[in-house]
């Protein structure tokens, strides 16, 4: 959605992160307005992956706040954190997929763990969600068959089995041929469009943001050093953004 102002969902206050003696995060600040899809570019290896686990309460911060529909997620209770949880779907940026179940169990898991919907009930959802990522008849093969751009999509089908109303996207073009890179990016968009889910995606490709982004945040340091929309940052004359755009991943 295109709207300039609305309500925050998600909100980072001044996080910072350390793994031991290597700081990742350094006053990390953004915000997430309710259903808009905001893109996070930055160099590889900077903490974007670990921003994504932030804000879904994987990872807690050594200073600063995460702020989740009004939950700051260092205080929430495990039970309304795990509510939550049921209301935001993850495409891990490895797959993440388990190899001695099916790629149809695979995508059922959350609706296994979150839900008591009947075995029929939940084979049509995942068919369902299977077909939107191009993934007809896919059901009973198995992880180790499938190639990288397929895991991928049944990554996002998992993310998306539930009906979320957040979708984190880490990286959802990897992997993929062009053709399938491009559907997937009109996917997001269109399900952010038609079901007014906040989306958050982590990305290096220009094309994708131009496609899916409302809004862009760059990132490099540790914390936030650019925000617009996809159209200011390739117009652009700010030689760091310019550089960046140019190659993100230096
Ligand atoms: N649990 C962890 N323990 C120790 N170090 C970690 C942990 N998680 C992340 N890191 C480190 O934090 C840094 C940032 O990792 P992250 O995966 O967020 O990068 P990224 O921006 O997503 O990179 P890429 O674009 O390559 O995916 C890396 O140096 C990584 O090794
Ligand atoms: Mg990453």
């Amino acid at each position: 959605m295109k709207d300039g102002g609305g309500q925050s969902i998600i909100r980072f206050e001044e996080v910072s992160k350390a793994f031991g003696p290597k700081v990742v995060l350094r006053g990390m600040s953004l915000e997430v307005k309710r259903g808009e899809t905001l893109a996070i570019m930055g160099p590889s290896g900077i903490g974007k992956s670990v921003t994504l686990r932030h804000a879904v309460g994987l990872v807690q911060p050594d200073s600063g706040r995460v702020i989740v529909d009004d939950h700051d997620l260092s205080t929430i209770s495990r039970e309304d954190l795990r509510e939550l949880r049921k209301r935001m779907g993850y495409l891990f940026q490895e797959g993440a997929l388990i190899n001695w179940l099916s790629v149809g169990e695979n995508v059922a898991l959350p609706l296994r763990e979150n839900t008591d919907l009947a075995d029929e009930v939940i084979r049509e959802k995942v068919e369902e969600k299977l077909a939107l990522v191009q993934l007809r008849g896919t059901y009973d093969l198995m992880p180790p068959e499938l190639s990288g751009g397929m895991r991928k999509r049944v990554g996002l089908a998992r993310a998306l089995v539930t009906d979320p109303e957040i979708v984190f996207y880490d990286e959802p073009n990897t992997g993929l041929d062009p053709e399938i890179s491009m559907s997937i990016n009109h996917l997001i968009r269109d399900l952010a469009e038609r079901l007014q889910i906040t989306s958050i995606v982590v990305t290096h490709l220009v094309s994708c943001i131009l496609v899916v982004a409302d809004r862009v945040v760059l990132v490099d340091q540790g914390r936030v050093f650019a925000e617009g929309t996809p159209d200011e940052f390739i117009r652009s004359q700010d030689e760091r953004v310019v550089r960046f755009l140019a190659k993100p991943y230096d």
